[in-house]
């Protein structure tokens, strides 16, 4: 894994410029496999139309990147939960803090998550959307960790799927920080913050 490209933002955020992230995958992968699950959405849903959701904040800009490489007609709506608190561990509750602001009933729906991880946060949304039944469900989540599972949910489409490591960058936070680091990356147990 080479060093990541990031002593200017590592410095304005007054962290020592000897601490390093790791890449786990570069912008230039994740736009290779972001062509490939737009590719198969494509071919998946051929002549339909499809609302993507996408689960605020950690999903923004994989949904970005994923709706532009779908060639179908697309709609996009956003929710928010709470659940995980700061830090690196979850609560296990989810709440929902922001609704969906159009109705789904009948039609095509993918869910767009950054993670999916132990799966309440998607269990929780799968289970609420399917009370206004829509006409399809699927799940498009950028990381998968499989290990970390306690719902049992797959998601349809998955970016990569990793192992139990705690990641932040594209889109992906540490205490709300980190989500514009264009790549993937990995954060040390033991970092500074
Ligand atoms: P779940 O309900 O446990 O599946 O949690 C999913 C949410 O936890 C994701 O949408 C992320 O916001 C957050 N999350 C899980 N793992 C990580 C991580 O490694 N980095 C940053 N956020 C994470
Ligand atoms: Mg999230």
């Amino acid at each position: 894994m080479p060093p990541a490209r990031f002593g200017d933002i590592l410095n304005a955020m007054d962290i020592p410029a000897s601490q390093q992230l790791l890449v786990l995958y570069s912008r230039e992968q994740i736009e290779k496999r972001v062509a490939e699950l737009g590719d198969a959405i494509t071919r998946d849903y051929a002549g339909e139309s499809v609302i993507m959701i996408g689960v605020l904040k950690g999903s923004a800009i994989f949904l970005a990147d994923l709706a532009r490489s779908v060639h179908i007609d697309c709609t996009f709506d956003f929710v928010a939960v709470s659940s995980y608190k700061k830090g690196r561990t979850t609560s296990g509750a989810v709440k929902l803090t922001k609704d969906l602001d159009e109705p789904i009933e009948g039609k095509h729906v993918i869910i767009v998550e950054d993670i999916l991880d132990t799966g309440i946060t998607l269990g929780y949304l799968r289970k609420i959307f399917m009370q206004h039944h829509p006409k399809s469900l699927k799940i498009a989540a950028c990381l998968d960790k499989p290990a970390r599972r306690i719902e049992p949910i797959e998601a349809d489409y998955v970016g990569f799927s990793i192992p139990n490591q705690f990641v932040i960058g594209y889109g992906m936070d540490y205490a709300e920080k980190f989500r514009n680091l264009p790549d993937i990356c990995i954060l040390p147990p033991d970092f500074p913050l």
